[in-house]
This record gives C-alpha cells, sequence and structure tokens, in this order.
C-alpha cells in the first residue's frame, strides 16, 4: 500500500506522517471541538479566551486534514442545546462565529477548502446568516477538503426535520413510502452528499456525543482525548489517524484484516 510522504509541513513546522498508508486515509472526520470554556478557566481567563484560541485549533486542524488527503471534516461549533448558556457567552460565540466566517474566506479560498453548514440558521442573527451564505457562495467552486460547520445542530432536531420532509413529500405523492430506505433517508440529513463518517474525534475528556451526527457515526471508530480542544494539534491529529489506520472495522462482519 502507498505511504504518505516522510514529513508534513504544515504552518512552517514538520509533522512526521510518513507510516501513515494513503488508501486507509479517513474520509470524512467529525470533531466535537469541546473543552474551550476549561482550557480559559484554567489560566483564569474568561470562556471566550478559550473560544477564540480553539477557532486557531480548527484552522490548523483543516489545514493538517486536507494534508492528509481527507475529503471532509464536520466540526461540532454550536448545539442546539448551547442556548442554555449565559447570554453573554451565547452573543460572544455568536459574534465569534461572524468574524471567523468573515476573515477566514481568503485562507480557505487559498487552500480550495469549500464551507458548508449543518443545523438550523435560521434561529441565528440575519447578519451571521448572511455571512454564512456568502461563505458558501464564495467557497463553492474549490475542490478540496470539504469544511461542514455545524452551527445551531443538534442531530435529533436534525432527524425530526428530515422525517417532516419525507412525510410531506409522501403526502404529495412524490416518493412512495415503500421506496424509503437507510441511503434515501440520508439524503434528507444536512450532511447528504458527502462521505460516510469514517471517524469522530472528541478532545476535553468527556465521553458522550452530546447530539452529534446520532445517524452518520453508527459505524464510525471514535478517538477520545483528555486534551482541551485549544491544545489539540496537528500532532494529536496524525496520531487519531494512525490509531483509525490500526482498527479492525468490521461493520458487524468477521475480521477484515
Ligand atoms: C466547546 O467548548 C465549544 C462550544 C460548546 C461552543 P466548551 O465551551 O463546551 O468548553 P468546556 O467543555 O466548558 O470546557
Ligand atoms: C458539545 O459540547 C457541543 C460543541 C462542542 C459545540 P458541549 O460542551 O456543549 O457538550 P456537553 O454539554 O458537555 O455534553
Ligand atoms: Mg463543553
Amino acid at each position: 500500500m502507498q505511504k504518505l510522504p516522510e514529513q508534513l509541513i504544515i504552518e512552517g513546522k514538520e509533522y512526521n506522517a510518513g507510516d501513515l498508508f494513503v488508501e486507509l486515509i479517513p474520509k470524512h472526520v467529525a470533531v466535537i471541538m469541546d473543552g474551550n470554556g476549561r482550557w480559559a478557566t484554567m489560566r483564569n481567563q474568561h470562556r471566550t479566551t478559550g473560544h477564540r484560541a480553539g477557532a486557531e485549533t480548527l484552522k490548523l486542524i483543516v489545514h493538517t486534514a486536507s494534508k492528509l488527503g481527507i475529503k471532509a471534516i464536520t466540526a461540532y461549533a454550536f448545539s442546539t442545546e448551547n442556548w442554555k448558556r449565559p447570554k453573554l457567552e451565547v452573543d460572544l460565540l455568536m459574534m465569534l462565529l461572524d468574524k471567523y466566517l468573515t476573515e477566514e474566506i481568503d485562507y480557505w479560498n487559498q487552500n480550495n477548502v469549500k464551507i458548508i453548514f449543518s443545523g438550523d440558521e435560521t434561529a441565528l442573527a440575519d447578519k451571521l446568516q448572511k455571512k454564512m451564505k456568502n461563505a458558501v457562495k464564495t467557497t463553492a467552486n474549490n475542490n478540496g477538503l470539504v469544511l461542514n460547520l455545524a452551527i445551531n445542530y443538534g442531530s435529533r432536531a436534525e432527524i425530526v426535520r428530515a422525517t417532516k420532509k419525507i412525510t410531506q413529500e409522501v403526502l404529495e405523492g412524490r416518493i412512495v413510502l415503500e421506496d424509503l430506505d437507510e441511503k434515501h433517508f440520508g439524503e434528507y440529513l444536512y450532511t447528504s452528499g458527502l462521505p460516510e463518517i469514517d471517524l469522530l474525534i472528541r478532545p476535553g475528556g468527556d465521553m458522550r456525543i452530546s447530539n452529534f451526527l446520532l445517524w452518520q457515526i453508527a459505524y464510525a471508530e471514535i478517538w477520545l482525548t483528555p486534551i482541551f480542544w485549544p491544545d489539540f494539534n496537528p500532532e494529536l491529529f496524525i496520531n487519531a489517524i494512525r490509531d483509525f489506520q490500526k482498527r479492525d472495522r468490521r461493520f458487524g462482519g468477521l475480521n477484515s484484516k
């Protein structure tokens, strides 16, 4: 099997990825970007400082992922449950998303990254919705990595939304109930058109899914680390891919190795 080049250079630093197999690179990686608040609190700083640092980490990981040949990253930025947080934190998170979508467009275009979103955007400020539309439009012709940002995303809400859409189409006679299968159902989810999720990464030490991609991670490999997201880095990401390549994915069958 073909191996990756010995050294990967990411933002001027060298990383060793020469033992990774090209054929076994995951196509789609999902990341629960968790631990920003605790990272900041540990440093006696406001939680928002952690969110800011986390945004930088995402940039670095997207860069690493595209160098590794990963096709898509779905990153959990704001959940449908995160509205429960104090208004100040929610407002600052929204401001940060707005800023990120403004400042990073050139970077994504230079790196051939295509932006898409998952989640209910209708609950977001008009200004932010416009930025999201603009990010999608401006990067639509890029054919490198797809960065799917999950904003106001909740997996249960996504499944209910899909069910409603399907029901509507059945009522209108546009689909026949008997034709509905798993593949077809998946086309009504935000992730439609993206490859299956191969790997789910959760930093921050918690061992739960937090309403993220419940349908899509049916057979994803899970990789956890206690490291907080702002301290997550290309080396850890490469480690996650290395571990992934050693997993025996049986999909309910028998050993594949
Ligand atoms: C993840 O970090 C970012 C969002 C949920 C927006 P947290 O803010 O959850 O950080 P912790 O888990 O409290 O440390
Ligand atoms: C999950 O983290 C959501 C995001 C990273 C955006 P949370 O911090 O909201 O998850 P819980 O509350 O610990 O489950
Ligand atoms: Mg958290």
